[in-house]
C-alpha cells in the first residue's frame, strides 16, 4: 500500500518513512528540499534496504500536486509533515509562514478530495496548548491563542481538517508532538539545524563539541522544580512509530470518528537543567552553561497526558532520556564530520 509522505526528507518525516517501510508500506516522499537534502533518500535506503520513491514538489503549486496524484493513483493515505517550523522566523515573516504552511495543506486536501483518498495524518504540535491551565495536559484542554505565526499554522491546520472531514469522505488523525529529540540508531538520519540551532538539544550537543562556548539556559526563575522550563522530550523514533499505528488505524477503519487528535509525549516533564544532567550522565561530558534572561514566547511547563494515545492507539513511548541524549550526541559528532555531504 502506497503512503504519500510530505516533508519525508525532513527530521520527523525521514524517521517515519523508515518505520513505514519496515512495517511493509510502500512510500512516496515529496519535499521541496528547502530545509533538507535528497541524500536522506539514500540514507533511508541504507537503513531499510529499500529506496522510497521521491519527487521534488512545491506543494504550494496546485498543478504540481495535481499531476503527482494523477500519476500515482494507488496512494491510499497521506502523512503531512511538510511545513516551515522555525518559531522566530515565523514572527519575522508571518505571511510567508501562513502562505506556505496553509496553502500546501489546502492543496493536499484538494487533491485528496479530487482523487478520492480518504486517509490523512497531520503533524501537529503541543504548541496549540500554549501555557496549559493544568498538567499533564490532555487532548480536551483549551486551545490557547497562538504565541507565534508558526503556532497559528498548527492550530489552523487542525481546524482546516476538522471542517474538511465534514465535507467529503475524509478521515484524519492529528498527532500533537511534544519535544522530539534524538535520532535513528543507525546514525544515518537525524536533525540538521541550519545556522545557530534554536532547539535545546542541538545547541547542547554543539556546546559539548565546543562549537558553542556556553549553553544559554533561558530563564532560571520559573515556578518549576529548579526554576528552568519543563518540557516533555520524546525520542523521534517513538514519534515515528506512532504514525505507523495511526495510518493502520485509518486504513483498517479502527478510528472512532473521522477526526481524532492524540498527544505524543512520554508523559514526563524534564527541566532544562535536568536535560543537561541527563546528557552528562549519558555521555560523561560536562556542559558549560549560563542562566540568562527568559526567551520571549516560552511557556513555563508543558508535558503530556498520554492516556488517550496509550489506550486508543495502543502506543507508548519507550526510549529513555539517556538513550535520546546518547543518540543525539552520536549524531552531532557525525554531523560535524560530514556536514558538507548531508
Ligand atoms: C519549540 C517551539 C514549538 C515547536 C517545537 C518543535 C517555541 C516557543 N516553541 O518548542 O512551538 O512546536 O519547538 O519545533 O519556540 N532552551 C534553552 N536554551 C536554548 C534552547 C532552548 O534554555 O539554547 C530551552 C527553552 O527555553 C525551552 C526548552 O529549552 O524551555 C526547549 O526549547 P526548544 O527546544 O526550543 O523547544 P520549545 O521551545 O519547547
Amino acid at each position: 500500500m502506497k503512503i504519500l509522505v510530505t516533508g519525508g526528507t525532513g527530521y520527523i518525516g525521514s524517521h517515519t518513512v523508515v518505520e513505514l517501510q519496515q512495517a511493509g508500506f510502500e512510500v512516496l516522499i515529496i519535499d521541496n528540499l528547502s530545509n533538507s537534502s535528497e541524500v536522506v533518500v539514500d540514507c533511508i535506503e541504507k537503513i531499510t534496504s529499500k529506496k522510497p520513491h521521491f519527487k521534488k514538489i512545491e506543494m504550494c503549486n496546485f498543478n504540481e500536486m495535481d499531476s503527482l496524484f494523477a500519476n500515482n493513483t494507488d496512494i491510499v493515505a497521506a502523512i503531512h509533515f511538510a511545513a516551515k517550523i522555525e518559531v522566530g522566523e515565523s514572527v519575522k515573516h508571518p505571511l510567508m509562514y501562513l502562505e506556505n504552511n496553509l496553502l500546501s495543506q489546502i492543496n493536499l486536501l484538494k487533491c485528496l478530495e479530487k482523487y478520492a483518498i480518504k486517509n490523512v495524518v497531520f503533524s501537529s504540535s503541543c504548541t496549540v496548548y500554549g501555557n496549559p491551565d493544568s498538567l499533564p495536559v490532555n487532548e480536551n484542554a483549551t486551545i490557547k491563542k497562538a504565541e507565534s505565526p508558526y503556532g497559528s499554522t498548527k492550530q489552523m491546520g487542525e481546524e482546516i481538517l476538522e471542517h474538511t472531514v465534514k465535507s467529503f469522505n475524509l478521515q484524519n488523525i492529528s498527532l500533537r508532538y511534544f519535544n522530539p529529540i534524538g535520532n535513528h540508531k543507525s546514525n544515518l538520519i537525524g536533525e540538521i539545524p541550519h545556522g545557530v540551532p534554536s532547539h535545546l538539544v542541538p545547541y547542547l550537543t554543539q556546546t559539548a563539541l565546543g562549537i558553542r562556548q556556553y549553553l544559554n539556559v533561558f530563564g532560571g526563575n520559573y515556578n518549576t522544580i529548579d526554576g528552568t522550563c519543563v518540557r516533555d522530550y520524546i525520542h523521534v523514533v517513538d514519534i515515528a512509530r506512532a504514525h505507523v499505528v495511526a495510518i493502520e488505524r485509518l486504513i483498517q477503519n479502527k478510528n472512532k470518528s473521522n477526526y481524532e487528535v492524540f498527544n505524543l509525549g512520554t508523559g514526563i516533564g524534564f527541566s532544562v537543567l535536568q536535560m543537561i544532567q541527563a546528557f552528562e550522565n549519558a555521555t560523561g561530558i560536562k556542559i558549560n552553561y549560563k542562566i540568562i534572561e527568559r526567551r520571549s514566547g516560552d511557556v513555563e511547563a508543558v508535558y503530556a497526558d498520554t492516556t488517550k494515545a496509550n489506550n486508543e492507539l495502543g502506543w507508548k513511548a519507550e526510549i529513555s532520556v539517556e538513550e535520546m541524549m546518547r543518540s543525539a550526541w552520536e549524531w552531532e559528532k557525525r554531523l560535524q564530520k560530514e556536514k558538507n555531504k548531508l
